[in-house]
């Protein structure tokens, strides 16, 4: 790891002699020859240490120190300062340096003290990280919602986490299935083991059951190795089936044995392997209807129906939409760099009445979209896509969207178009209308970019005045 250090001396001899005695090793030199010369530098340097001297014209050492305490409270201070002025540096200690240095020093003791320092600013970096990562962690699994059908869900969750049983999650895609199969396994009892999700619909159905229980090396043609399967790298944790519903018939029967004797038999092994996991299996599809036209078994069905949680679709749970997308609004707007503080009332509105066939999963795209429309800290109507004001479209998309079956845009370029419409709008806003360094600021080229415009029917005096 590299480091930038900054001396501050108002005596050019004794800033090179330091820069030159600590330039090695991934250490970096930056000098300053007062305290107001070092807050500049501080300002355009990511600077790891400080060594600072006490006595200097302008703003001095013990001044300096206070300003970097206030505005780096994170940033070490080595204090630099003649014998005669121990007592000064003892002072300064107490006020928040991180050690001091008696001039003259000695150049390997003032290493010792320089890699201690740096030692130190390294932890706290780490530490600052780590609770960074904490916090965005405990973000992605705070289940947002307080209304009467998802307080429901928070119960069944609560119930049930710290039992062994086997759930069944349901509901229409991007209602949170997967977000709540999380919760429960980080509040039940098998946290700090492993969480194991399956796709069952995204496996090319001959590697289904190699996928999930593994295989001897040699069991079939591109076997190169022992594999072991998903049940086992789950075991003593948490096995998510996700769209269990598009299972093949044959694997079904597999899996009911394995649920049922807690073994399973890796392809070309005979010897049966005991595992212990916890099922959580998902769908999307009406499972007993698929019992009905004998596409899924009855008595799997029966074995993973023991606890099920309906999720509810987000047009039943209105009052959740605002807070949903608040909480979107927040955390992708940080990662695009913005800070939105919230929508306007007719936004809301908007927001409230329009029926999200694609349920949580569509309010965040459309909320990412907006925010990164918006031009101002909150998001307006004008900022939401078109399509939520479009009311007659939307019974006839709905009652399509309502059926079984995973949902995508009923026109794909159509919904690619408004996209890209999005970006280009926001990068004419963000560069005055000025097309070259709009097609800059989304990487394409300037040809490209008049293409677009063309093609999406945009006018650029019409949209900057
Ligand atoms: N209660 C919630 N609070 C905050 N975010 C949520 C909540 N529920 C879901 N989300 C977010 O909504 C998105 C969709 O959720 P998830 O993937 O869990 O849905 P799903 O039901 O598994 O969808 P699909 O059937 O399409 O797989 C995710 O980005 C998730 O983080
Ligand atoms: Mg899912």
């Amino acid at each position: 790891m590299t480091h930038n250090l900054l001396v501050v001396d108002d005596e050019p001899k004794l800033c090179d002699l330091l820069s030159s005695a600590l330039s090695q090793n991934g250490i970096q030199v930056f000098t300053a020859s007062n305290g107001l010369h070092a807050l500049k530098v501080l300002e355009q340097e990511d600077i790891d240490l400080v060594i600072s001297d006490w006595r200097m014209p302008g703003m001095d050492g013990p001044q300096l120190l206070a300003e970097i305490k206030q505005r780096y409270p994170q940033l070490p201070v080595i204090v630099m300062t003649a014998y005669s002025t121990v007592k000064n540096a003892v002072q300064s200690m107490r006020n928040g340096a991180y050690d001091y240095i008696a001039k003259p020093f000695d150049i390997d003791e003032l290493d010792i003290t320089v890699s201690k320092a740096l030692q130190f600013r390294d932890i706290l970096k780490d530490n600052q990280r780590m609770r960074a990562e904490l916090e965005e962690h405990q973000q992605i699994d705070s289940l947002v919602g307080d209304s009467p059908a998802f307080r429901q869900v928070l119960q069944a969750v609560d119930s049930v986490r710290e039992s062994n049983a086997t759930i069944l999650l349901t509901g229409e895609s991007g209602t949170g299935k997967e977000m709540v199969a999380r919760a429960i396994h980080k509040h039940g009892n098998r946290a700090d083991k492993p969480f194991v999700a399956v796709n069952c619909a995204a496996i090319p159905e001959g590697l289904l059951e190699s996928e999930m229980f593994g295989h001897r090396k040699g069991a079939f043609t591109g076997a190169v190795a022992d594999r072991v399967g998903r049940f086992q790298q789950a075991d003593k944790g948490t096995l998510f089936l996700d769209e269990v519903g598009d299972m093949p018939l044959a694997l079904q029967a597999k899996i009911l044995r394995a649920l049922q004797e807690r073994v399973i038999e890796p392809v070309g092994d005979p010897r049966e392997r005991k595992v212990d996991v916890r099922v959580i299996a998902a769908t999307n599809k009406n499972l007993l209807e698929a019992v009905a036209n004998k596409e899924f078994r009855e008595d799997l069905y029966y074995r993973l129906n023991v606890f099920p949680i309906p999720l509810p679709a987000l047009r039943e749970r209105v009052e959740d939409i605002a807070p949903l997308a608040r909480h979107f609004a927040h955390s992708l707007g940080a990662t695009a760099g913005k800070r939105i503080s919230g929508f306007s009332a007719k936004a809301l509105q908007a927001m409230a009445s329009y029926t999200w066939p694609g349920n949580i999963r569509e309010l965040q795209n459309c909320v990412e979209r907006a925010t990164i429309v918006a031009t101002g800290q909150v998001i307006e109507e004008k900022d939401l896509p078109g399509y939520l004001f479009d009311t007659q479209a939307q019974g006839a998309e709905n009652s399509a969207a309502f059926s079984v079956g995973p949902q995508v845009p009923s026109d794909l370029e159509a919904a690619l178009a408004e996209v890209e419409k999005a970006y280009i709008l926001a990068a004419l806003q963000q560069s005055n209308g000025v097309q070259a360094a709009a097609a800059q600021l989304i990487g394409i080229s300037e040809r490209s970019f008049w293409y677009r415009l063309k093609k999406l029917g945009i006018q650029v005096d019409k949209i900057v005045r």
